[in-house]
């Protein structure tokens, strides 16, 4: 607990997007903070890789260190902020030096917390600590709070969303602007919504999935899992798709699911078809969204921005004031030792219709071979659009199937993929319920 009437102490390591937003922020909202909290704050020491690189906002240079692992022999502070990045590397070493020294931490950083937060939480809690990361997962969104404390007495059973407004932003641009995956990804690029170096991470479902692992561990209060479960990124999804689902009022989103399963646990990413009609079908652009769905509660929803800032500077500024305001809490809700293993679902039982396109021979006889296939493997189609293309002497052929499960998808996809008659296997987008 931080004494009434001190200075307390700040730390910053990163200056990057977040880091020197944060301090410019901490520097004009202190009279606030203080009103607020009651507490004083002021920044003793911050670092970054290069300290003449030309930054958004002004920083002193005084208090700046090259080596942030320096600041812990120089400096006695009671709050540090990591906002470097990744799981592993000097942003992991600050974290746990800092935990060892009864250091309080923030953090936006989820790719560290999905990998390491069991052990990270352990050390806060074994040295009387706060370890707090509401801005790891969906940016301005305060899903985590909400999770720990607002929902703390129900039994949630599912949680899911759209975890990564880079995706989510391409998808809506591809559909509204019928642009192409790779035309919008640049736009992306051009506006800072998607990074101009390696945007695979947030592509490829890497991002949502850290966030979905975060939000699995807190409202089921588990250990977080490491299992290998289904990650899909959007990278296949092709605009022609995307014109199709709009056609059959549906809308392709990149969802983040982890629910319980017969008392299992199942964590999903990957791209979902999801009616127009429905909520989650709504959130377009770089907006996300969390539903919670819990007894006795029921379903709760929070939108909001999931990246830039401002909407992480938000979360990093609340986790201030909760430490600034309170005892220290546990970092996952509840003490580490009572988070429990869980059993994980097998992926392979995981059920869902499907909508598949590809691209067939034009000759009698083979619609008819396809739907007898899918019989083999008891998928029953729900829905066949058959458009024949007589130049080519091919057809495109979309079916959206009943419920199915992954392994017999699977099986029944591969011969597809190999048959004589199929030219083109094109795309495997599930339904969301
Ligand atoms: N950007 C977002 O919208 C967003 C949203 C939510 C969460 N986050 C999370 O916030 C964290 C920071 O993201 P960001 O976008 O601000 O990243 P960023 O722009 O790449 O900034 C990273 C910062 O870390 C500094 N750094 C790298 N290695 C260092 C070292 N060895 N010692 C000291 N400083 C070092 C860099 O220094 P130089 O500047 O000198 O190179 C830079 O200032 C990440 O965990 C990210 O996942 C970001």
């Amino acid at each position: 607990m931080i004494e009434m009437n001190k200075i307390v102490k700040i730390g910053i390591i990163g200056l990057g997007q977040i880091g020197i937003y944060l301090y410019n922020e901490l520097n004009i909202k202190k009279k606030e903070i203080e009103k607020k909290t009651g507490k004083r704050i002021k920044i003793v020491a911050i670092s970054a890789k290069n300290k003449n690189k030309k930054r958004r906002f002004k920083f002193s240079k005084k208090i700046f260190y090259k080596n942030p692992l320096q600041i812990f022999k120089n400096e006695n502070i009671d709050i540090l902020f990591e906002c470097v990045g990744l799981s592993d590397g000097i942003s992991k070493k600050v974290v746990e030096t800092a935990l060892k020294n009864k250091i309080n931490v923030i953090t936006p950083n989820k790719a560290l917390i999905a990998k390491h937060g069991d052990y990270l939480a352990k050390l806060a809690e074994k040295n009387n600590v706060c370890l707090e990361f509401e801005a790891s997962v969906a940016g301005g969104i305060p899903i985590v709070r909400t999770i720990k404390e607002g929902l703390a007495t129900n039994k949630i059973n599912k949680v899911y969303g759209i975890l990564n407004g880079t995706t989510n932003y391409i998808l809506s641009e591809m559909e509204n602007n019928n642009e192409s995956f790779k035309r919008v990804l640049q736009k992306a690029q051009k506006l800072g919504y998607a990074e101009p170096g390696n945007p695979k991470l947030d592509l490829n479902g890497f991002d949502a999935f850290a966030k979905i692992r975060i939000l699995s561990s807190l409202s089921f209060n588990t250990k977080i899992s490491k299992a290998n479960c289904i990650m899909e990124g959007i990278e296949n999804i092709k605009l022609e798709d995307i014109k199709i689902a709009s056609q059959l009022g549906l809308r392709v989103k990149l969802l983040g699911i982890s629910e319980i399963i017969n008392n299992q646990l199942f964590e999903t990413v990957h791209p979902c078809l999801v009616s127009k009609k429905t909520y989650i079908g709504n959130v377009n652009g770089v907006m996300n969204a969390v539903i919670t769905e819990g007894k006795p509660v029921g379903e709760s929803i929070l939108q909001g921005e999931g990246a830039g800032p401002g909407p992480t500077s938000s979360s990093l500024l609340s986790d201030l004031f909760s430490i600034l305001r309170g005892n220290i809490k546990y970092p996952f809700g509840i003490e580490s030792v009572k988070r429990k293993k869980i059993t994980i679902f097998n992926k392979n039982n995981y059920k869902n219709s499907l909508y598949l396109r590809f691209i067939v021979k034009d000759k009698q006889g083979v619609l008819s071979s396809i739907t007898n296939r899918l019989a083999k493997y008891k998928i029953s189609v729900k829905r066949i659009i058959q458009t024949p293309d007589k130049a080519n002497k091919e057809a495109t052929i979309i079916i959206i199937t009943h419920k199915t499960s992954e392994i017999n998808a699977n099986k029944c996809l591969s011969i597809f993929k190999n048959n004589n008659n199929t030219l083109k296997f094109l795309t495997l987008i599930r339904l969301y319920n």
